[in-house]
C-alpha cells in the first residue's frame, strides 16, 4: 500500500469510527470531525508526503499561540538559541529499531511556558508551589488580547491607559516584541518589552487580572526581571504565561486554553496555548 492509499484508508477508518460513535450516547460525535478534515493528515505534493503545519485552524476560529520547539528558538541570556541537541532519536528505525523513539532535554522556561510561584520565592519552591499546583481553571477561560503602546515598557501609566475593566481575569499583552519578531530570532535580546515594577504592582493592586500573558521570554522588562516577577508571584494568585506567539491574531476577546505538563517540583513548564472564538 503506498502512502497515499494508506492515508485514504486511515481517513475511511476514522470516518467509520465516527459514524459508529455517533450512534452511541457514551461517545458523542466530535463537531467538525466529519467535514473533510482528512486533509489535516497531510498532502502529497509531487509524490512526497508533506505534513500539515498550521498557525490557524478551522477558517480562523482557532489560533495556535504556542511557538514551535526548534533549534532557532531563543533561550534566556544566550546567543546560540536552543540549538540542535535538545531533541534526538534514541532508537531509530534506520538502525533496526521497530519504531522511532526520541528523547529531549529542555530548560523548563524554554519557548512558550508558564511560571509557578516557586520561580522567584524559595519558600514557595520548598513548600511545593510547583506547576502541578497551578489552577487549571485560570489557564482556561475567557481572555482579552490587547495591544500595548509600542514606544514604552509596561508601566503603571501604560496599565492605567489600557482601561482594562474590572472582572477581566486573563489578559494577553501584545507588545513591540511581536512587531520585532523577537521570538523568531535565536539571539536573546535584552531590549525586549515587559512589565516595569510599577506596572506589575499597578496590575496587582488595581485589576482582577490573574493570568498575564506576554510575547517574549519574560513578563518583566530585563532591568526589572526580579522586581516585576516578585510583584506578580508574591500573592500566589497570578499565573504568568511567557513566550506567546501573538502574531496575526486580531485583538479582542477569546476563549484561551492553555495546558502545561504536570512537572512535580518544577517552577515552570512548557505550555501549549490556543485561542478560539
Ligand atoms: C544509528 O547508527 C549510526 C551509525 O552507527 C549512528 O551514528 C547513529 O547515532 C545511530 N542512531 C540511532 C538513533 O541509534
Ligand atoms: C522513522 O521511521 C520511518 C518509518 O516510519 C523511517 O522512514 C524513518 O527513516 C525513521 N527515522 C529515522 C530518523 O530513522
Ligand atoms: C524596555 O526596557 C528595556 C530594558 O529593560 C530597554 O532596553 C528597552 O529599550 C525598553 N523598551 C522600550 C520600548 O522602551
Amino acid at each position: 500500500m503506498n502512502n497515499l492509499s494508506l492515508f485514504a484508508f486511515l481517513c475511511a477508518i476514522s470516518a467509520h469510527s465516527i459514524a459508529v460513535a455517533a450512534t452511541s450516547a457514551a461517545y458523542p460525535s466530535i463537531p467538525g470531525a466529519d467535514t473533510g478534515e482528512c486533509s489535516l493528515r497531510g498532502d502529497t505534493v509531487d509524490g512526497v508526503l508533506v505534513p500539515p503545519r498550521r498557525e490557524v485552524y478551522d477558517g480562523g476560529r482557532i489560533f495556535d499561540i504556542s511557538h514551535r520547539y526548534s533549534p532557532e528558538l531563543p533561550v534566556w541570556d544566550s546567543t546560540e538559541g536552543l540549538g540542535e541537541h535538545f531533541l534526538w532519536l534514541e532508537k531509530g528505525m534506520k538502525n533496526g529499531s521497530r519504531a522511532n523513539n526520541s528523547a529531549m532535554k529542555l530548560g523548563v522556561h524554554t519557548g512558550t511556558h508558564v511560571d509557578a510561584p516557586g520561580h522567584f520565592f524559595d519558600n514557595y519552591y520548598d513548600a511545593g508551589f510547583d506547576v502541578d499546583s497551578l489552577d487549571i481553571t485560570l489557564l482556561n477561560g475567557l481572555a482579552l488580547l490587547v495591544d500595548v503602546p509600542r514606544d514604552t515598557n509596561i508601566t503603571a501609566e501604560v496599565m492605567k491607559s489600557l482601561n482594562i475593566p474590572r472582572g477581566v481575569r486573563r489578559v494577553l499583552f501584545r507588545t513591540l516584541n511581536t512587531d520585532r519578531r523577537l521570538m523568531f530570532k535565536k539571539e536573546f535580546d535584552t531590549t525586549y518589552v515587559g512589565f516595569k515594577e510599577d506596572g506589575a504592582k499597578w496590575l496587582v493592586e488595581n485589576t482582577d487580572i490573574k493570568l498575564v500573558g506576554i510575547d517574549y521570554l519574560s513578563v518583566a522588562a530585563y532591568d526589572h526581571s526580579i522586581s516585576s516577577h516578585v510583584a506578580f508571584l508574591e500573592s500566589r494568585e497570578i499565573i504568568l504565561v511567557e513566550g506567546l506567539k501573538l502574531d496575526d491574531v486580531p485583538a479582542g476577546i477569546y476563549t484561551l486554553n492553555c495546558l502545561h505538563l504536570r512537572l512535580v517540583h518544577s517552577e515552570a513548564s512548557p505550555i501549549r496555548c490556543i485561542l478560539s472564538r
